[in-house]
C-alpha cells in the first residue's frame, strides 16, 4: 500500500519535473552609444538577459556596415564590459536606428546586396563578440519593402544556421524592431516569416501623439489603452499581431524610459486632453531628468490606470511619463498576454538607482488588469478586486499542499530501503500468484524470496510465475521484474536501490541491471556461488531479451 502510494507520488514528481521546463522571460534593454555621458560599464547588466547596443550604420554603396571611429569602440569592447557584471547576459548588435531610408530600401531590393549585407552583419557579429543581431529599420513603407524584408528575413536566417554549423558556434540570435501594429501605413508587414525567421521583434509601441503635430491637447503618448482612440494605443496594436498570426511569444514590449512635454494653456486645467499650446521641451525628457524636476519642484505625480501612464504638472509644463506604476503594469500586461518580455529603451535613461529596471525586473505579478472593454467605457470598475483576495489564498494553498508533498517524500526516503523491499515482497507477490512460502527441491521449505532467488540464479525465473500471467510474448518482462524485485529484498538494506531507481528501471528496459545479492531471511552466506551462478543467468536473460526485441521489431 505504501509502496503504491510512493509510486504515485514519483510519478507525479516526474511529470512535474519534465512540464516545467524553464520559461523564457525577456528583460531586454538598448544601449546607444551616442550618449557619450552613460558609459557602458555603468550599465547594471544584473537586471537585464539582453543588452542590446546600437547602432551599426550600412554603407550606401558597400551594402556592408559601417561604424564611426567612436562607435568601433564601443561595439568592440560593449560584450566584454557588460559580461562583467552578470555573465550570463546575451549582448545583440543593433542595425540601423536612425539609418537612411534609401539606402535599406535599396539594400533590401537586390539579391547581390542583401548578401553583402548579411554576410558583413554577421562577421561583424562575431567580430566584436556579439551573440546576436537586431535590425532596426524604422520603417519600409512600400510594398516591395515589405516583400524584401520578406526574403531577407529567410536569406538572413538560412546565412546564420549554415554560420552556426561551419563555424561549431552557438547560432546567432535575430531580431527587428517592427511598428506598434503589423502594417505600416497601408502596408502589411510579413507575418509569417517574421513568425519564422526571427527569434523575436521589439514592438516599437509609443508615440500615438506628439506634441509637434498634436499641440493642441495634452494626451498620454505611449498609453497602454486609450478610451477615446481605438487605435492609438499600445494594447491595440499587440491585438492585431497577434490577430495577424504572429506569436505572442514573438513579441517583447516596448518600455519607454522618457517622457513627452505640452505647454498647459492653464495649469489648473491639467489632466489628459486639457488644453495646450505645443511642445513646452525639446520632446523627450529622461527618466532620470524628469526624476531631478520631481524632487526639484516637489512635483506631484499622478497616476492614471485607465490609459497606464503617469504625468505631472509643474507650472505650465506637463509631462506624460512611464514612472514605476506604469511600468509595473505594462510588465503584468506583457506577461499576461503571453508576451516573450519586454525591451527597454533605453538604459541610460533610468535613474542612478535604477528604479524602474528594478521594477520592471520584479515583474508585475500582482496586478490585475481591468479589460479593456471596460476602459473603453472609461468606467474604472473594480470588478477585480475579489481575484486580489482570492489569487494569494489559492497561492498560499498550493505552497501548503507543496511543502506537505515535501515533508511526505523527505519522510519516505528516510524509510526507503524498509518501502522498496515491501514493494519487492508486493511485485514477487504479483508475479508469482503465491503469498508466503513454497516446497522447492526434495525437502527444503523455502519462502518466497528464497524460492525466487533459486529460480532466478538456476536461470528457471519463468517457473516463478504465475502461470495465469499472459506471457507468450514478454517473458523478458516477466524476468525484468523478477529480477528488479529481487535486487529490492537483498538482504543488507544498503545494495537495494531508491524508489525512484526501480522506477526509472521499471521504464526503461535497456538498462542495466546489477546481480542481486541473496534475499533477506535466507540462511546460507555464499557469496561466491551466487557471483558465479548469477553471471551465468544474466546472459541467459540477455539472449531472453534479445529475442524478444527482434521479435517486436518483426511485428
Ligand atoms: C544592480 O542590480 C542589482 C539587482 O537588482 C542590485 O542588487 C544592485 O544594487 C544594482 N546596482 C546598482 C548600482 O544599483
Ligand atoms: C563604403 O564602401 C565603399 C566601397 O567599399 C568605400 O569606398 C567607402 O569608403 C565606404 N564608405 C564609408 C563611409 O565607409
Ligand atoms: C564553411 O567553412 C569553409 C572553411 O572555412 C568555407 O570554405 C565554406 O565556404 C564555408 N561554407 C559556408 C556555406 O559558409
Ligand atoms: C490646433 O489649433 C489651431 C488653432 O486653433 C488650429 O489651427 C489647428 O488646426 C489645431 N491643430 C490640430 C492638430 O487640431
Ligand atoms: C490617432 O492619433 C493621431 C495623432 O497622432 C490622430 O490624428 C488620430 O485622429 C488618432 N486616431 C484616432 C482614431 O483616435
Ligand atoms: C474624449 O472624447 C470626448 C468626446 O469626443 C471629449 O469630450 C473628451 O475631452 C476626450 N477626452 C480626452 C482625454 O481626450
Amino acid at each position: 500500500m505504501v509502496s503504491k502510494i510512493i509510486i504515485i507520488i514519483i510519478i507525479f514528481q516526474i511529470f512535474i519535473f519534465s512540464s516545467t521546463k524553464a520559461e523564457t522571460w525577456i528583460r531586454a534593454a538598448y544601449y546607444w552609444p551616442e550618449q557619450k555621458e552613460f558609459p557602458i560599464s555603468n550599465i547594471n547588466s544584473s537586471l537585464f538577459t539582453h543588452l542590446i547596443c546600437g547602432f551599426a550604420d550600412i554603407n550606401s554603396t558597400s551594402y556592408e556596415l559601417s561604424f564611426s571611429q567612436s562607435g568601433e569602440k564601443h561595439f568592440s569592447t560593449f560584450t566584454e564590459t557588460v559580461k562583467k557584471k552578470n555573465p550570463s547576459v546575451t549582448t545583440l548588435l543593433s542595425i540601423g536606428g536612425n539609418a537612411d531610408y534609401s539606402t535599406l530600401s535599396s539594400m533590401v531590393s537586390y539579391s547581390s546586396s542583401r548578401t553583402s549585407f548579411i554576410d558583413s552583419s554577421i562577421e561583424e557579429a562575431r567580430r566584436y563578440g556579439f551573440q546576436g543581431i537586431d535590425f532596426w529599420w524604422s520603417f519600409p513603407r512600400t510594398s516591395n519593402d515589405m516583400d524584401n524584408i520578406d526574403l531577407l528575413f529567410k536569406e538572413w536566417q538560412e546565412a546564420i544556421t549554415v554560420e552556426a554549423t561551419n563555424s561549431t558556434k552557438t547560432k546567432l540570435i535575430l531580431t527587428a524592431v517592427v511598428n506598434y501594429f503589423p502594417k505600416v501605413g497601408s502596408q502589411n508587414y510579413p507575418v509569417d516569416s517574421i513568425q519564422k525567421y526571427l527569434d523575436w521583434v521589439h514592438v516599437q509601441n509609443g508615440a500615438y501623439f506628439l506634441p509637434n503635430y498634436w499641440p493642441n491637447f495634452t494626451a498620454a503618448p505611449m498609453a497602454l489603452y486609450n478610451p477615446n482612440s481605438t487605435v492609438n494605443n499600445t494594447d491595440y496594436g499587440i491585438r492585431l499581431w497577434i490577430d495577424a498570426g504572429l506569436s505572442p511569444k514573438k513579441m517583447v514590449l516596448i518600455l519607454p524610459y522618457y517622457g513627452t512635454a505640452w505647454t498647459l494653456k492653464n495649469p489648473n486645467e491639467n489632466g489628459i486632453g486639457a488644453p495646450a499650446n505645443g511642445q513646452a521641451q525639446a520632446s523627450g525628457l529622461a527618466y532620470k531628468e524628469i526624476k531631478t524636476y520631481i524632487d526639484r519642484y516637489k512635483a506631484k505625480v499622478t497616476f492614471d490606470a485607465t490609459y497606464v501612464v503617469n504625468y505631472l504638472t509643474m507650472g505650465t509644463s506637463w509631462i506624460a511619463f512611464d514612472d514605476v506604476e506604469t511600468i509595473q503594469h505594462k510588465v503584468s500586461y506583457a506577461k499576461e498576454k503571453g508576451l516573450l518580455g519586454y525591451f527597454v529603451w533605453q538604459v541610460a535613461y533610468d535613474d542612478n538607482n535604477w528604479v524602474l529596471s528594478k521594477t520592471a525586473a520584479q515583474g508585475g505579478h500582482e496586478i490585475i488588469f481591468p479589460p479593456p472593454e471596460d476602459n473603453r467605457n472609461g468606467q474604472k470598475k473594480q470588478p477585480y478586486r475579489l481575484l486580489v483576495i482570492v489569487l494569494p489564498i489559492i497561492a498560499a494553498v498550493i505552497l501548503l499542499l507543496g511543502f506537505v508533498i515535501y515533508i511526505y517524500y523527505r519522510w519516505m526516503r528516510k524509510n526507503k530501503s524498509k518501502d522498496v523491499y515491501s514493494f519487492g515482497v508486493l511485485l514477487l507477490q504479483i508475479i508469482s500468484g503465491k503469498r508466503v512460502s513454497i516446497l522447492y527441491g526434495e525437502n527444503d521449505h523455502l519462502s518466497l524470496l528464497e524460492y525466487a532467488y533459486e529460480l532466478w540464479k538456476d536461470g528457471k525465473g519463468m517457473e516463478f510465475m504465475d502461470p495465469s500471467l499472459d506471457d507468450t510474448y514478454s517473458p523478458c518482462r516477466l524476468i525484468r521484474c523478477l529480477h528488479i524485485a529481487l535486487l529490492c529484498v537483498q538482504e543488507m538494506p544498503i545494495d537495494r536501490p531508491s524508489m525512484l531507481e526501480v522506477s526509472w528501471m521499471l521504464r526503461n528496459e535497456a538498462t542495466n541491471l546489477m546481480i542481486p545479492k541473496k534475499p533477506a531471511l535466507s540462511k546460507e552466506t555464499d557469496h561466491e556461488v551466487v557471483q558465479k551462478e548469477s553471471s551465468t543467468s544474466n546472459s541467459e536473460i540477455r539472449s531472453d531479451i534479445d529475442t524478444t526485441v527482434s521479435d517486436l521489431e518483426a511485428r
